[in-house]
């Protein structure tokens, strides 16, 4: 790892881990992130492995703050009682200490959209605004960070919320996943995209939505179209943001 990385990230995700030195003043990378395909056999170990050989490729000092965002409700201390998109084995588990174990050191485990939306109100998007910013990853699943006047509230887990008229658990209908196995077009998604956040808008009334993920790179071509009165931005730090997020979320909840 090179000096002026302060801290380390990793982003668990349905279909990537990802990892990154991260330089906590820029609020970037500090060396080009490392991508390994999630097996689809998705368990603890497999994981563990992973994480294991990205600390290893980086060099990662003993001591240097690591955290790590994972796609589940995360409280300390307590198991996981519910995962959407990773092996059902992590269930039961206390996430901490278990990649705490396999590292062979301290970690902090952080849920993977308050990761990211931790990241942009520190860096991005979200940084100095008030009120309640709604932010939102687009991706296997959808994640959702709450945040008002700039305070994080943990483990929302809107991406679950059903829609109307029997369309079900959001996810299934809205993620950017889902916009891939049934190729639908940008503004086809956008519609599906009106439906959620317009119940969202509906039950929280945000002053902000922040749309993040890996498809934020392409807002242009459905974020006009998603129908909503809130205004309605993308991330700065796009699929960066669960990697810095985690990275400094180390920093402030070092254990
Ligand atoms: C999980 C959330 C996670 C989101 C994005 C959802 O299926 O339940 O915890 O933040 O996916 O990965």
């Amino acid at each position: 790892m090179i000096e002026t990385a302060q801290a380390f990230g990793v982003d668990i995700g349905g279909s990537g881990i990802k990892a990154a030195p991260v330089d906590l003043e820029k609020g970037d990378f500090a060396l080009p992130r490392l991508k390994i395909l999630t097996p689809d056999n998705s368990t603890p170990k497999a994981i563990a492995k992973i994480v294991r050989q990205q600390l290893e490729h980086f060099e990662v000092p003993e001591g240097a703050p690591v955290g790590i965002a994972f796609p589940a409700p995360i409280r300390p201390g307590k198991p996981i009682d519910f995962i959407a998109n990773l092996d059902k084995s992590w269930i039961g588990m206390d996430v901490t200490a278990f990649f705490s174990e396999a590292c062979g050191r301290p970690v902090t485990v952080v849920n993977d959209a308050d990761a990211a939306g931790l990241a942009e109100q520190q860096y991005g998007a979200a940084k100095g605004e008030d009120g309640l910013v709604i932010a939102t990853t687009l991706g296997t699943g959808i994640g959702t960070a709450l945040i008002y006047n700039g305070v994080l509230i943990p483990n929302t887990e809107l991406g679950h919320i059903e829609l109307a008229k029997g369309k079900g658990d959001a996810e299934k209908y809205a993620a950017s996943s889902v916009r891939d196995k049934k190729s639908l077009g940008y503004k086809k998604w956008a519609k599906r995209l009106t439906k959620y956040y317009g119940l969202m808008e509906k039950y929280f009334n945000p002053d902000l939505f922040v749309v993040g993920g890996g498809v934020s790179r392409m807002s242009e071509k459905f974020l006009p179209y998603i129908d909503v009165k809130t205004p309605i931005v993308p991330a700065k730090l796009r699929n960066q943001a669960g990697i810095v997020g985690a990275a400094y979320y180390a920093t402030t909840k070092l254990v």
